[in-house]
């Protein structure tokens, strides 16, 4: 299966300039034409999929945008988008099948790429669905595969089709924002406060025009940034909290045209080796990224314009600084714009979306006030419960701890005056 992830997948084209940075003082350019370009080919021989050979490319854009990639599962597809989108056990059955694929395939970066490309279409000015782009399944149309920014995505939902097919009332918009929020969970990082029930597109002809994701390369990366997420709907803050993401995965020039072909941290995987990471540890989950792109000091280490925007602009810089010195907000920071994220452009059913994640456990905090030896009784929980609420107050925030004795106060003072007044 890792094989899939191998550096001879699929590129639909270079995009991003086709420049490799590298960081401080060898930085170089390599033009796009002096990388080694592999054919369009899907590195699985599997007859299930379809690759996005040469001769594919050459096929007329109507005849690809009416071509489906997993022609076999159109039935599948168009029977789970009229079915209502959230079957909750179905969805937690998947998410177990996605960490067990995410503990022998190492594929976390590639499930959290493929989450943001879907979702990332978004605009905001339009208000239609799905013209509106976001996190509706589209992806999985060879007609947006093919968009430059999408090279090597084929891969990641190569992943994905045989939960698709396991468990068929799943969308695939919940699927890949599902393995995304997984992915990054299982890597370490913060637990993001998910709902589902996404609907799916239908057809390649709700797919979003190509141009709507960020490129690496802009000549003023700040500005670009602020142009694309801002479109999304997204700020300042929520820019350089996502971008934390690159704390995963790596960049390989025969896909998006970055990146070294390896480094000393990529060249024997785990998973398919190859690639430049922004990080030593990229299959860990946490705040190095913004330390690495800070410093800027280890060669074998990829900062895109992008990412080095995040130290230059001053605004962005307050977030960054931030999340280099503090991995609990940025966690805190990056799981609130990554559900964001996720939620794009959706059309949830039910509306509001359901959650997957079990209630957690009552925080009853009045229980400090029993004898500490045993657990309150319910009957008596309810008692206190209702003697809070009458003052005012809620057993789940521990009341000031001379609550009490300004009730004891008060009374002696109410004595003392009326025994006065009665003297
Ligand atoms: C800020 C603008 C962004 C730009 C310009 C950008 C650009 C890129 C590029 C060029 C790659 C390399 C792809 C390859 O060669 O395979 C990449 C990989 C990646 N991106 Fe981004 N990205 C951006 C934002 C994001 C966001 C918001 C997320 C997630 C929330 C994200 C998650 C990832 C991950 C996890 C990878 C590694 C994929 C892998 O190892 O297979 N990126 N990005």
């Amino acid at each position: 299966m890792a094989d899939m992830l191998s550096s001879s997948a699929t590129v639909a084209s270079v995009g991003g300039g086709g420049r490799v940075l590298l960081p401080s003082a060898t930085k170089r350019a390599v033009t796009r034409s002096s990388l080694h370009l592999p054919s369009l080919r899907s590195s699985s021989s599997s007859s299930s999929s379809r690759s996005l050979s040469s001769s594919s490319r050459q096929m007329s854009f109507q005849k690809l945008q009416s071509r489906p990639l997993f022609q076999k599962r159109r039935a599948v597809v168009s029977s789970a988008s009229a079915a209502a989108a959230a079957d909750v056990s179905q969805l937690k059955a998947a998410r177990e099948d996605i960490k067990e694929l995410l503990k022998t395939t190492f594929c976390h970066p590639i499930l959290v790429r493929l989450g943001w490309h879907d979702a990332g279409t978004y605009d905001k000015n339009i208000e239609e669905w799905p013209q509106r782009g976001g996190a509706n399944g589209s992806l999985r149309f060879e007609v947006e595969l093919k968009h430059a920014a999408n090279a090597g995505l084929v891969n990641a939902l190569k992943l994905i089709e045989p939960m698709k097919t396991k468990y068929p009332d799943v969308t695939y918009a919940d699927l890949f924002q599902l393995a995304s929020a997984t992915a990054v969970e299982e890597a370490g990082g913060p637990k993001i406060p998910m709902k589902y029930g996404r609907v799916d597109v239908t057809g390649p002809e709700q797919c979003p025009v190509e141009g709507k994701l960020p490129d690496a390369g802009p000549p003023s990366p700040a500005a670009h940034l602020r142009e694309v997420f801002y479109r999304m709907g997204l700020d300042d803050k929520e820019i350089v909290a996502l971008s934390g993401a690159h704390t995963l995965g790596r960049a390989r020039p025969e896909r998006s045209g970055w990146g070294k072909p390896e480094t000393k941290y990529t060249k024997d995987g785990p998973g398919a080796p190859g690639g430049q990471s922004w990080t030593v540890k990229w299959l860990k989950f946490d705040n190095s990224y913004f330390k690495d792109i800070k410093e800027q000091k280890d060669e074998d280490l990829l900062v895109l314009p992008t990412d080095a925007a995040l130290f230059d602009d001053p605004s962005f810089k307050v977030y960054a600084e931030k999340y280099a010195e503090d991995q609990d907000v940025f966690f805190k920071d990056y799981a609130e714009a990554h559900a964001k994220l996720s939620n794009l452009g959706a059309k949830f059913d039910p509306p509001e979306g359901v959650s997957i994640d079990d209630p957690v456990p009552e925080k009853f905090v009045a229980a400090k006030y029993s004898s500490g030896k045993r657990e309150l009784s319910e009957t008596m929980k309810q008692k206190i419960r209702a003697e809070y609420q009458a003052v005012g107050g809620s057993p789940d925030k521990p009341l000031q701890s001379n609550y009490f004795l300004n009730i004891i106060i008060a009374v002696a003072v109410l004595a003392i005056l009326s025994s006065l007044v009665g003297n």
